[in-house]
């Protein structure tokens, strides 16, 4: 399939809602979450299902995690505008549930255009739920803020921002992560320039 238009993603995604596709979320939501932020971001944040708040306005990482999430992204001198936010579930699950299986394979072809059409330079993988879709049997407390080469694409992955509202211990934890986001950076550019990874 050729390479699609962000804006022609979203409007698949926000046409799907009740389309009767027979997967509860799509069939159950308030509103369809696509994703938010620029066509051409260097970063790409993927979250594993909005919740409830961002089930209500239609956009990702707005309740308590997101506000956490905004902060982190700032502590790397960027904006939520300078980056692309998505979840692997693009509706939310019934009384916020673990997606099934089944769910996340409905919307992984939405996930991979996505991906496809911004071209990041860096996926960051909130959580352990996101990164096991990308890097199964990985472990988040091992494997976190370790960055990881997979067919020419680099992933980061980190704690999910909700866990460090239960844990407050694993919000330093985030930041350090973090941190190393804009060196890290530069390094995939010098690679890319070397090809070394997909530019
Ligand atoms: N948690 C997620 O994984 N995604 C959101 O959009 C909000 C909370």
């Amino acid at each position: 399939m050729p390479r699609r238009t962000l804006d022609e993603i979203t409007a698949e995604i926000l046409a799907h809602k009740g389309a009767g596709c027979g997967f509860e979320p799509c069939e159950t939501c308030s509103n369809m979450v696509p994703g938010e932020g620029s066509p051409n971001a260097e970063i790409m944040f993927i979250g594993e299902a909005p919740g409830k708040n961002e089930d209500l306005q239609g956009r990702p990482f707005v309740g308590q995690a997101g506000k956490l999430l905004d902060r982190l992204i700032e502590s790397i001198g960027m904006t939520r505008e300078d980056v692309f936010i998505a979840n692997v579930l693009k509706a939310r699950p019934p009384g916020n549930r673990d997606p099934l299986p089944g769910e996340a394979e409905h919307n992984w072809p939405w996930l991979e255009q996505q991906i496809e059409a911004i071209d990041p330079k860096l996926i960051v993988l909130l959580g352990r739920h996101a990164m096991n879709r990308f890097l199964p049997k990985r472990r988040i407390s091992v494997d976190h803020g370790q960055p990881r080469l997979l067919r020419g694409q680099v992933y980061l992955p980190v704690y999910h921002p909700a866990a460090a509202l239960y844990t407050k211990s694993l919000e330093q934890t985030l930041f350090e992560d973090f941190a190393q986001i804009p060196e890290l950076l530069e390094r995939i550019e010098a690679a890319q320039r070397e090809g070394m990874v997909r530019a």
